[in-house]
């Protein structure tokens, strides 16, 4: 028997439900900022990927030759494709541009409960806004997207300045290096880096910048940064919205293209795979042609939204068995034909077995059953009967729409 790769998952009727069911509730949510939706291709050149992705991701990308010889990747993010689309296709559009997607991405991970080859992300980017409005902006879309979804987390702000102040006087790739090990909080990697680099003095202001959780603090232990007014105003519009987060500085994310805010939050009931959402200030349109425009913007993981949900029971359909006899079954295509034509989710049978077979089929998969056979054929009629009460009625198929339609879904 052949099976699904690893780390994909395969999803049957009642998660997809489950699943579409949330994605609706995070569509209306950022529907309501403004947000449209975009699609990108699943392979982009690997090139996107590699100018500025950063080393995690880059060694956990899919990536293949084409027949043509061309090197591509699966896509292991949305971000970089959008602002690709953004460059080829809407440079001069009205600025700013609000976009969101809802896509699956792929990272060869070594995959685990809320960690997979194949997820999605639900997302959205707002491109050419480069103030403390923009930033709050979207950590507040964020927030209410995963509020809908009815998900318990916490929102963690931070900014990369204090950081980087901090590294000034290290080359860029050393720079990434110590900011990859805050970002997966490894304090003991880090201490040995820096000692490497000769900067282990640096340990002490890092730690200490990782657990302050005031901007004065921060501060006092950064220096003053040339976004300080910034990131003052991006917390105190968080602050008089009402937006519970908490302040971190040792947010470093795993991707390279963050140049300013940065946001993540944590579920409640996840474990080691916690984090289903990331995002902030990024510029990537110059690396690959186009002008440098300011962007922000985040991703929630949708499958750990799902695990963190544990099971969703969305509303129901309500549903129509259509039973009939060989003499019935004209007159019962024509019946389906007028419940469907009214928005009724209304099943015919198709096994051709006696009465009582498709009536048990008929109690196990909805919740009313029409029966049709010669009698009701030749009346023009169907009899209508509630599978959960068992209650039942001979009438014209007009008033058994109607009948259905006055239960809605249970
Ligand atoms: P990211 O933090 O790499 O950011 O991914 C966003 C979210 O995707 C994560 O917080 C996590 O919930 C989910 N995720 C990542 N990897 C996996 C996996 N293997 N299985 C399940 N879920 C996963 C980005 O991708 C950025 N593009 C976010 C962004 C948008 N920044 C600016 N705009």
């Amino acid at each position: 028997m052949i099976q699904k790769p690893r780390g994909t998952r395969d999803f049957l009727p009642d998660e997809m439900e489950a699943r579409r069911s949330i994605e609706a509730k995070m569509r209306e949510a950022v529907r309501r900022w403004g947000y449209r939706e975009v699609c990108t291709p699943e392979f982009e050149d690997l090139e996107l990927f590699t100018l500025r992705s950063g080393e995690g991701i880059m060694q956990e990308m899919y990536v293949f030759e084409d027949k043509g010889g061309r090197e591509m990747a699966l896509r292991p993010e949305i971000t970089a494709a959008v602002i690709r689309m953004y460059i080829n296709e809407a440079r001069v559009a009205p600025k700013p541009l609000r976009w969101c997607y809802f896509a699956d991405c792929f990272r060869y991970e070594r995959p685990q409960k809320g960690r997979y080859r194949q997820f999605w992300q639900f997302g959205a980017e707002l491109i050419g806004a480069d103030t403390a409005t923009a930033d709050a902006e979207v950590i507040m879309l964020a927030a209410d997207a995963l509020n809908a979804t009815g998900v318990t987390w916490d929102l963690k702000v931070g900014h990369l300045a204090f950081m980087k102040n901090l590294l000034n006087d290290l080359e860029p790739a050393a720079q990434r290096r110590v900011m990859a090990h805050l970002d997966k909080k490894d304090f003991e990697g880090l201490a040995v880096t820096l000692a490497d680099m000769g900067k282990g003095d640096l340990g002490e202001s890092l730690t200490a910048l990782v657990a302050c959780r005031t901007l004065p603090e921060a501060f006092e232990i950064a220096g003053t940064i040339p976004d300080k007014e910034r990131v003052e105003r991006t917390t105190a519009i968080l602050d008089e919205s009402g937006v519970t987060y908490s302040l971190n500085f040792g947010i470093a994310r795993g991707l390279d293209y963050y140049t300013g805010m940065v946001f993540e939050g944590f579920a409640h009931n996840l474990g080691a795979e916690n984090q289903i959402v990331g995002g902030g200030a990024y510029r990537l349109a110059h690396l690959f042609g186009g002008d440098d425009i300011a962007s922000v913007g985040f991703a929630i993981g949708f499958d750990r939204v799902m695990v963190s949900l544990g099971d969703v029971q969305p509303k129901k359909d309500t549903v129509v068995g259509i039973v009939c006899t060989n003499e019935g079954r004209s007159f019962a295509l024509s019946v389906a034909r007028a419940f469907r034509a009214d928005g009724i989710r209304t099943e015919m049978d198709l096994m051709e077995r006696g009465l009582g077979a498709q009536m048990a089929h008929a109690s196990k998969s909805a919740d009313f059953a029409v029966v049709i056979g010669a009698r009701e054929a030749g009346a023009g009629q169907v009899t209508l009967k509630d599978l959960h009460s068992g209650e039942q009625k001979t009438l014209d198929p007009a008033a058994a729409i109607a009948e259905v339609k006055v239960h809605g879904a249970r």
